[in-house]
Protein backbone atom coordinates (compact mmCIF):
# COMPACT_ATOMS: atom_id res chain seq x y z
CA UNK A 1 0.00 0.00 0.00
CA UNK A 2 1.52 3.75 -0.91
CA UNK A 3 0.16 5.33 2.27
CA UNK A 4 1.15 9.03 0.34
CA UNK A 5 -1.03 8.22 -2.73
CA UNK A 6 -3.26 10.84 -3.01
CA UNK A 7 -5.21 9.05 -6.60
CA UNK A 8 -9.39 10.17 -6.26
CA UNK A 9 -8.77 12.89 -3.32
CA UNK A 10 -9.82 16.27 -4.18
CA UNK A 11 -8.01 19.21 -2.90
CA UNK A 12 -8.58 22.74 -2.70
CA UNK A 13 -5.73 25.05 -2.38
CA UNK A 14 -5.49 28.84 -1.96
CA UNK A 15 -3.09 30.71 -3.50
CA UNK A 16 -1.47 27.95 -5.69
CA UNK A 17 -0.82 29.69 -8.59
CA UNK A 18 2.40 30.84 -7.66
CA UNK A 19 5.72 30.95 -5.07
CA UNK A 20 5.15 28.22 -2.73
CA UNK A 21 1.68 27.59 -3.61
CA UNK A 22 2.53 26.39 -7.10
CA UNK A 23 5.16 23.96 -5.72
CA UNK A 24 2.85 22.12 -3.60
CA UNK A 25 -0.43 22.31 -6.54
CA UNK A 26 1.82 20.63 -8.29
CA UNK A 27 3.21 17.87 -5.47
CA UNK A 28 -0.72 17.55 -4.97
CA UNK A 29 -1.09 16.74 -8.64
CA UNK A 30 1.53 14.26 -8.70
CA UNK A 31 0.68 12.07 -5.74
CA UNK A 32 -2.68 11.91 -7.77
CA UNK A 33 -5.09 14.65 -6.53
CA UNK A 34 -7.25 16.43 -8.67
CA UNK A 35 -7.04 20.11 -7.29
CA UNK A 36 -9.11 23.14 -7.43
CA UNK A 37 -6.73 26.46 -6.89
CA UNK A 38 -8.63 29.70 -5.52
CA UNK A 39 -6.25 32.85 -6.57
CA UNK A 40 -7.37 36.41 -6.74
CA UNK A 41 -5.18 36.95 -10.30
CA UNK A 42 -6.25 36.12 -13.40
CA UNK A 43 -2.71 34.24 -14.02
CA UNK A 44 -4.59 31.44 -12.15
CA UNK A 45 -6.52 30.70 -15.37
CA UNK A 46 -3.25 29.98 -17.23
CA UNK A 47 -1.85 27.97 -14.56
CA UNK A 48 -4.52 25.58 -14.29
CA UNK A 49 -3.60 25.42 -17.95
CA UNK A 50 -0.54 24.76 -18.23
CA UNK A 51 -1.07 21.74 -15.38
CA UNK A 52 -3.76 20.29 -17.40
CA UNK A 53 -1.93 20.34 -20.57
CA UNK A 54 0.67 18.21 -18.12
CA UNK A 55 -2.29 15.77 -17.98
CA UNK A 56 -3.18 16.90 -14.40
CA UNK A 57 -6.70 17.28 -13.18
CA UNK A 58 -6.30 20.72 -12.49
CA UNK A 59 -9.21 23.82 -11.84
CA UNK A 60 -8.58 27.63 -11.50
CA UNK A 61 -11.65 29.55 -9.03
CA UNK A 62 -10.79 33.19 -9.12
CA UNK A 63 -11.67 34.50 -6.07
CA UNK A 64 -10.71 37.55 -3.39
CA UNK A 65 -10.11 36.07 -0.08
CA UNK A 66 -10.07 39.36 1.64
CA UNK A 67 -13.68 40.00 0.78
CA UNK A 68 -15.70 38.08 3.38
CA UNK A 69 -18.79 38.09 2.22
CA UNK A 70 -17.44 36.64 -1.35
CA UNK A 71 -15.76 33.80 0.08
CA UNK A 72 -18.35 31.00 0.81
CA UNK A 73 -19.33 31.46 -2.98
CA UNK A 74 -16.15 30.63 -4.52
CA UNK A 75 -15.64 28.36 -2.06
CA UNK A 76 -18.90 26.22 -3.07
CA UNK A 77 -17.79 27.10 -6.35
CA UNK A 78 -14.50 25.08 -5.75
CA UNK A 79 -16.15 22.38 -4.41
CA UNK A 80 -18.49 22.54 -7.37
CA UNK A 81 -15.30 21.78 -10.07
CA UNK A 82 -14.05 19.09 -7.61
CA UNK A 83 -17.76 17.04 -8.19
CA UNK A 84 -19.05 17.92 -4.76
CA UNK A 85 -16.46 16.31 -2.45
CA UNK A 86 -13.45 17.96 -0.66
CA UNK A 87 -10.71 15.57 1.33
CA UNK A 88 -8.01 18.15 1.52
CA UNK A 89 -7.71 22.14 1.67
CA UNK A 90 -3.98 24.05 2.00
CA UNK A 91 -4.47 27.38 2.95
CA UNK A 92 -1.56 28.96 1.35
CA UNK A 93 -2.53 32.36 0.41
CA UNK A 94 -0.93 35.34 2.15
CA UNK A 95 0.42 38.53 1.97
CA UNK A 96 3.06 40.83 3.41
CA UNK A 97 3.17 44.60 4.46
CA UNK A 98 6.26 46.01 6.04
CA UNK A 99 6.84 49.21 8.08
CA UNK A 100 7.93 49.94 11.16
CA UNK A 101 4.97 49.52 13.81
CA UNK A 102 4.90 53.13 15.00
CA UNK A 103 4.01 53.92 11.45
CA UNK A 104 2.28 50.84 10.42
CA UNK A 105 -1.37 51.70 8.84
CA UNK A 106 -4.30 50.24 10.25
CA UNK A 107 -4.89 49.81 6.83
CA UNK A 108 -1.91 47.34 6.06
CA UNK A 109 -3.35 45.82 9.33
CA UNK A 110 -6.47 45.12 8.20
CA UNK A 111 -5.24 43.48 4.36
CA UNK A 112 -3.05 41.34 6.19
CA UNK A 113 -5.56 40.06 9.02
CA UNK A 114 -8.59 39.64 6.47
CA UNK A 115 -6.44 37.50 4.38
CA UNK A 116 -3.83 35.73 6.40
CA UNK A 117 -6.02 34.97 9.41
CA UNK A 118 -9.90 35.75 9.05
CA UNK A 119 -9.75 33.71 5.44
CA UNK A 120 -7.92 30.84 7.03
CA UNK A 121 -10.76 30.80 9.42
CA UNK A 122 -13.50 31.33 7.23
CA UNK A 123 -12.35 28.59 4.46
CA UNK A 124 -11.71 26.33 7.86
CA UNK A 125 -15.07 26.20 8.97
CA UNK A 126 -16.34 26.12 5.70
CA UNK A 127 -14.51 22.44 4.64
CA UNK A 128 -14.96 21.63 8.69
CA UNK A 129 -18.09 21.21 8.01
CA UNK A 130 -18.00 19.34 4.84
CA UNK A 131 -15.52 17.37 6.06
CA UNK A 132 -17.36 16.84 9.21
CA UNK A 133 -20.62 15.26 7.30
CA UNK A 134 -18.10 13.33 5.65
CA UNK A 135 -16.23 11.71 8.46
CA UNK A 136 -12.66 12.38 7.38
CA UNK A 137 -11.07 15.20 5.62
CA UNK A 138 -7.23 16.91 5.92
CA UNK A 139 -6.99 20.83 6.53
CA UNK A 140 -3.35 22.39 5.89
CA UNK A 141 -2.42 25.76 6.86
CA UNK A 142 0.76 27.71 6.19
CA UNK A 143 1.84 29.39 9.21
CA UNK A 144 5.56 30.75 9.43
CA UNK A 145 8.89 31.19 11.11
CA UNK A 146 6.77 34.43 12.50
CA UNK A 147 4.20 31.68 14.17
CA UNK A 148 7.74 31.49 16.73
CA UNK A 149 9.14 35.31 16.57
CA UNK A 150 8.07 38.40 16.56
CA UNK A 151 10.26 39.52 13.63
CA UNK A 152 10.80 43.13 12.86
CA UNK A 153 8.29 45.96 10.81
CA UNK A 154 6.17 43.42 10.12
CA UNK A 155 3.62 43.03 13.27
CA UNK A 156 0.01 42.03 11.69
CA UNK A 157 2.00 39.30 9.82
CA UNK A 158 3.54 38.13 13.31
CA UNK A 159 0.07 38.53 14.77
CA UNK A 160 -1.79 36.35 11.51
CA UNK A 161 0.85 33.51 11.46
CA UNK A 162 0.79 33.21 15.52
CA UNK A 163 -2.97 33.69 15.01
CA UNK A 164 -2.87 30.65 12.17
CA UNK A 165 -0.85 28.40 14.45
CA UNK A 166 -3.20 29.03 17.62
CA UNK A 167 -6.12 28.19 15.50
CA UNK A 168 -4.68 24.92 13.69
CA UNK A 169 -4.68 23.56 17.38
CA UNK A 170 -7.82 25.37 18.42
CA UNK A 171 -9.65 23.40 15.79
CA UNK A 172 -7.75 20.06 16.27
CA UNK A 173 -8.75 19.63 19.77
CA UNK A 174 -12.72 20.04 18.65
CA UNK A 175 -12.25 18.08 14.78
CA UNK A 176 -9.17 15.19 15.43
CA UNK A 177 -11.49 13.07 16.82
CA UNK A 178 -14.18 13.38 14.11
CA UNK A 179 -11.88 12.40 11.58
CA UNK A 180 -10.32 15.93 10.62
CA UNK A 181 -6.92 15.97 11.46
CA UNK A 182 -5.22 19.58 10.97
CA UNK A 183 -2.09 20.66 10.64
CA UNK A 184 0.23 23.70 9.60
CA UNK A 185 3.74 23.88 7.61
CA UNK A 186 5.59 26.70 9.18
CA UNK A 187 8.26 27.27 6.23
CA UNK A 188 11.29 28.96 6.96
CA UNK A 189 13.07 31.19 4.96
CA UNK A 190 12.06 30.98 1.17
CA UNK A 191 13.19 32.74 -2.00
CA UNK A 192 9.53 34.07 -3.48
CA UNK A 193 8.26 36.76 -4.49
CA UNK A 194 6.90 37.76 -0.89
CA UNK A 195 11.19 37.92 0.51
CA UNK A 196 12.27 39.62 -3.15
CA UNK A 197 13.27 43.10 -0.73
CA UNK A 198 15.17 40.83 1.83
CA UNK A 199 17.36 38.59 -0.86
CA UNK A 200 18.29 41.54 -2.49
CA UNK A 201 19.04 43.24 1.14
CA UNK A 202 23.10 42.34 1.48
CA UNK A 203 22.65 42.51 4.81
CA UNK A 204 19.77 40.92 5.69
CA UNK A 205 20.38 38.39 3.41
CA UNK A 206 23.77 37.21 4.80
CA UNK A 207 22.47 37.56 8.56
CA UNK A 208 19.37 35.01 7.49
CA UNK A 209 22.05 32.67 5.66
CA UNK A 210 24.49 32.67 8.41
CA UNK A 211 21.45 31.01 10.46
CA UNK A 212 20.08 28.78 8.42
CA UNK A 213 22.17 24.99 8.93
CA UNK A 214 21.68 24.00 5.73
CA UNK A 215 23.15 26.70 4.09
CA UNK A 216 20.36 28.11 1.14
CA UNK A 217 17.07 29.54 0.78
CA UNK A 218 14.11 26.69 1.35
CA UNK A 219 12.23 26.96 -2.76
CA UNK A 220 8.92 25.37 -3.28
CA UNK A 221 10.39 22.38 -4.26
CA UNK A 222 10.92 22.34 -0.58
CA UNK A 223 7.71 22.59 0.29
CA UNK A 224 6.66 19.32 -1.89
CA UNK A 225 7.03 16.67 0.32
CA UNK A 226 5.34 17.94 3.55
CA UNK A 227 2.15 18.93 1.81
CA UNK A 228 2.03 15.00 0.22
CA UNK A 229 2.64 14.12 4.14
CA UNK A 230 -0.03 15.99 5.88
CA UNK A 231 -2.70 15.72 2.60
CA UNK A 232 -2.31 11.59 2.68
CA UNK A 233 -2.98 8.70 5.29
CA UNK A 234 0.87 8.89 6.06
CA UNK A 235 -0.64 11.34 8.62
CA UNK A 236 -3.56 10.42 9.78
CA UNK A 237 -2.23 10.28 13.78
CA UNK A 238 -0.80 13.81 13.02
CA UNK A 239 -3.00 16.78 14.13
CA UNK A 240 -2.63 20.07 15.87
CA UNK A 241 1.39 19.94 14.80
CA UNK A 242 2.94 23.21 13.57
CA UNK A 243 5.73 21.56 11.34
CA UNK A 244 9.01 23.75 10.53
CA UNK A 245 10.25 23.06 6.91
CA UNK A 246 13.59 25.42 7.35
CA UNK A 247 16.44 24.24 7.06
CA UNK A 248 17.11 24.27 10.61
CA UNK A 249 16.71 27.59 11.30
CA UNK A 250 14.49 27.18 14.68
CA UNK A 251 17.59 25.15 15.73
CA UNK A 252 19.73 27.42 16.12
N1 LIG B 1 8.18 33.02 1.24
C1 LIG B 1 8.47 32.75 2.50
O1 LIG B 1 9.61 32.87 2.97
C2 LIG B 1 7.41 32.29 3.44
C3 LIG B 1 7.80 31.91 4.72
C4 LIG B 1 6.83 31.49 5.61
C5 LIG B 1 5.52 31.44 5.23
N2 LIG B 1 5.17 31.81 3.97
C6 LIG B 1 3.76 31.74 3.66
O2 LIG B 1 3.58 30.87 2.56
C7 LIG B 1 2.43 31.26 1.82
C8 LIG B 1 2.81 31.46 0.36
O3 LIG B 1 3.80 32.45 0.31
P1 LIG B 1 4.67 32.76 -0.99
O4 LIG B 1 6.00 33.16 -0.52
O5 LIG B 1 4.53 31.66 -1.97
O6 LIG B 1 3.94 34.09 -1.50
P2 LIG B 1 3.59 34.63 -2.96
O7 LIG B 1 3.46 36.10 -2.78
O8 LIG B 1 4.54 34.11 -3.98
O9 LIG B 1 2.15 33.98 -3.22
C9 LIG B 1 1.04 34.36 -2.46
C10 LIG B 1 -0.20 33.72 -3.05
O10 LIG B 1 -1.34 34.19 -2.31
C11 LIG B 1 -2.35 34.57 -3.22
N3 LIG B 1 -3.16 35.66 -2.64
C12 LIG B 1 -2.71 36.78 -2.04
N4 LIG B 1 -3.75 37.57 -1.68
C13 LIG B 1 -4.88 36.92 -2.07
C14 LIG B 1 -6.26 37.21 -1.98
N5 LIG B 1 -6.72 38.36 -1.45
N6 LIG B 1 -7.15 36.32 -2.49
C15 LIG B 1 -6.71 35.17 -3.06
N7 LIG B 1 -5.42 34.84 -3.18
C16 LIG B 1 -4.50 35.70 -2.67
C17 LIG B 1 -1.61 35.05 -4.46
O11 LIG B 1 -2.45 34.95 -5.60
C18 LIG B 1 -0.44 34.09 -4.50
O12 LIG B 1 -0.82 32.94 -5.21
C19 LIG B 1 1.91 32.53 2.51
O13 LIG B 1 0.91 32.19 3.44
C20 LIG B 1 3.13 33.04 3.23
O14 LIG B 1 2.79 33.86 4.32
C21 LIG B 1 6.07 32.24 3.07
Amino acid sequence: MNRFDLTGKNAIITGGNKGLGRGMTEALCEAGARVAIIASSESVFAVAEDLKNKGYDVYAVRGDLSDRAGIPITFEKAVQTLGGRLDILVNNAGIQRRNKCEDFTLEDWDSVINVNLNAVFQMCQLAGRKMLAQGKGKIINVASMLSFFGGYTVPAYAASKGGVAQLTKALTNEWASRGININAIAPGYMDTEMNVKLVQDEKRNAEILARIPKGRWGTAEDVKGIVVFLASNASDYVSGAIIPVDGGYLSK
